[in-house]
């Protein structure tokens, strides 16, 4: 049972949510405006929110905000404890929107995955994910990456000393295998075409030893300076940032050993720690951005110098 009150901030947190509003943002929003709660009730306040969306099409339509999210509470609950409590068809009819099967296949596995609380992965520096796990206690290396470590704490990773001295990231498994399958070198020289905050670029020039450059470009200036601050505290030197809006107005006329294109995309992968979006995402949005994937791989594939590997 979650406490009243938590359950009427949760609510609180619903009325802000819109499909131009995510809900991470919404959260981050009302923590700003509320900010006499403390981390344990805000992690409970957002767990309950990313439940409700995740169970959103089990839920009373006519019930009141507070009984919804009591109800997706239950169902996240009975689900946790014995996974095959809820049948592979009513996942399928429910957990996803029904225009997903005109893209995708849908296994069942990935269905249940997508109903569970995900996994917080760490990116540690190069060779130092086992000390990495040790010193911050509640975490495991995995062999499913070389660099990756799953916490499972509770602590504000945000304040230990690790985190400030750029000893880690945040980055889930799938985005850091990128890097891993890119596999720079040092001293070759990169691309990384939609850099937004630097998570892939961080990790290629850590992947690089500090050593050639990778080229971090987007259209939103924001999300690069993100990107800087984040170089800073890692101590990483080997990059430039430039402006480039996916169009044929390349920034450089450098030609590159490797292109990484994490272009913008409809973001389903991201569905098990983003349950809205599975709800404001349209096929429409699928065509839209594929369009726009399509035409930046033509205008940035003559950069690549002849052997060079695009990923
Ligand atoms: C998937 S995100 C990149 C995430 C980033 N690579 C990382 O690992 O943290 C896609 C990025 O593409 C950028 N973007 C979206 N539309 C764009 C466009 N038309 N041209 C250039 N960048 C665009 C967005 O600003 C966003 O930062």
């Amino acid at each position: 049972m979650i406490d009243q009150a938590l359950l009427n901030h949760a609510a609180g947190v619903l009325k802000t949510i819109s499909a131009d509003q995510r809900a991470d943002t919404a959260l981050r929003f009302y923590f700003e405006t509320h900010r006499y709660l403390q981390p344990p009730a805000r992690r409970v306040i957002s767990h309950t929110v990313f439940v409700y969306f995740r169970w959103l099409q089990w839920l009373d339509e006519k019930a009141s905000p507070q009984k919804r999210l009591e109800q997706a509470v239950t169902f996240h609950e009975r689900f946790t404890a014995d996974p095959k409590s809820i049948k592979p068809e009513a996942l399928a009819a429910l957990a996803v929107p029904a225009w997903l099967k005109t893209e995708m296949d849908i296994p069942a596995d990935y269905l249940r995955q997508l109903q569970r609380d995900p996994t917080l992965w760490l990116r540690a520096r190069p060779g130092r994910a086992a000390g990495l796990a040790k010193s911050l206690f509640a975490a495991e290396t995995t062999p499913r990456a070389p660099d990756a470590v799953r916490f499972t704490g509770v602590s504000d990773l945000f304040k230990t000393e690790q985190f400030k001295t750029g000893e880690f990231e945040i980055q889930d498994l799938a985005s850091q295998l990128v890097s891993v399958a890119a596999a720079p070198t040092p001293g070759e020289t990169w691309w990384d075409a939609c850099a937004g905050e630097g998570g892939k670029t961080l990790h290629l020039a850590d992947l690089m030893m500090n050593k050639g450059v990778v080229w971090a470009t987007d259209r939103n200036e924001k999300r690069i300076d993100t990107l800087k601050r984040r170089a800073g505290r890692a101590k990483l030197f080997n990059y430039r940032t430039a402006f480039w809006d996916g169009s044929a107005r390349l920034p450089t006329k450098t030609k590159f050993d490797g292109i990484l294109l994490d272009a913008p995309c409809s973001g389903i992968g991201t569905w098990q720690r983003n349950p809205h979006a599975r709800w404001t995402t349209t096929p429409a949005d699928v065509t839209e951005l594929a369009a726009t994937q399509l035409a930046m791989l033509n205008h940035l594939v003559g950069s690549l110098k002849p052997g060079g590997r695009l990923v």
